[in-house]
């Protein structure tokens, strides 16, 4: 059982780390175009497995993706991160040829992987890697809906004082400013969350919530890493294991709420053939309308990449 990772920035270095952990695979691949930079990560990496206990093999190379062939499942976070005053959008012209070239080498090398998008920005990188890969929609997806959901019910934990256990919750649409987490599907233990917190204070947590990638990238300088590699470690094992959980994740729409021909995050089944379902809340008029505004946003950034390789 093999997992690849590419990119060995802070968000694929993390993510190899957290899959290693997870003992989910024999073997972790972390792959990076700068010369040993991944194999000393990974090198680095290998080393805490006697002190934390498990037995994945984690392995770093330079470019060299007949390592990677036969992956189970390959992540790719490669690209450049956002900083202060960028909005992901702006960082698809170098990323767009980046994840173009790493897809074409990761379906070269592994036909049958699941391949699960982190680049951004994030849903019309999804668009990018499916066009290249020309593989079933089922197998490449992208994760962005576990981290702003993650974001949400650590918000909403804190703010409550209860378990960030006890929050359930969806988020739909794309992952930028234009997000739409939904009230009506977040509870805390099954209580709908509007009987427990008054609505000014959920109001800010959503917002706080769309905009928490840039309340980082203002702290730091760049994006995030520890939520985005947990998150999509996270998809990786629910497929390994075919655990069916149900995540918000960046698929290709055919339909669904309305929209066709797009990535967009919504609620999906994980197993082991990737997406098995993609499932179809019922949503009120205010809900379509803030889902289907920002699929307009994201179809703006696809037809700009679609204008770029033409
Ligand atoms: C974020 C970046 C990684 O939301 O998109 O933190």
């Amino acid at each position: 059982m093999k997992i690849s990772v590419i990119g060995a920035g802070n968000v694929g270095a993390s993510c190899a780390l957290e899959v290693a952990q997870r003992e989910i695979a024999t073997e972790v691949i972390l792959l990076d175009i700068k010369e040993n930079y991944a194999n000393g990560k990974a090198l680095d990496m290998w080393q805490t497995a006697s002190v934390d206990g498990f037995d994945t093999r984690v392995i770093g190379v330079t470019n060299d993706y007949a390592r990677t062939a036969n992956s189970e499942i390959v992540i790719i976070t490669s690209g450049k991160p956002r900083s202060p005053g960028m909005s992901r959008d702006d960082l698809i012209a170098t990323n767009a040829d980046i994840v173009r070239s790493v897809t074409e080498q990761v379906v070269k090398h592994s036909p049958k992987a699941i391949i699960i998008i982190v680049s951004n920005p994030l849903d019309v990188m999804s668009y990018c890697a499916f066009l290249t890969a020309k593989i079933d929609s089922k197998r490449v997806f992208g994760m962005a809906g576990i981290l702003d959901t993650a974001r949400y019910r650590m918000f909403l934990s804190e703010a409550l004082n209860v378990s960030h256990k006890e929050i359930q919750a969806i988020l739909m649409g794309g992952h930028g400013d234009t997000m739409v987490p939904l009230p009506r599907y977040t509870t805390v233990a099954g209580i709908p969350v509007t009987e427990l917190i008054e609505k000014d204070k959920l109001d800010a947590i959503i917002d706080r919530t769309k905009k928490g990638g840039g309340e980082i990238v203002n702290l730091l300088g760049t994006s995030a890493w520890y939520a985005p590699a947990a998150a999509a470690a996270q998809m990786a094992e629910a497929i390994i294991k075919d655990q069916k959980r149900v995540f918000p994740v960046c698929a290709w729409l055919q339909g669904e709420y309305g929209l066709k021909d797009i990535y967009l995050g919504v609620p999906v089944v994980l197993g082991k053939n990737g997406i098995e379902k993609i499932i179809e809340l019922k949503l009120n008029e205010e809900e379509t309308a803030s889902l289907h505004s920002s699929a307009k946003a994201v179809k703006e950034v696809m037809d700009v990449y679609d204008k770029m390789t033409v």
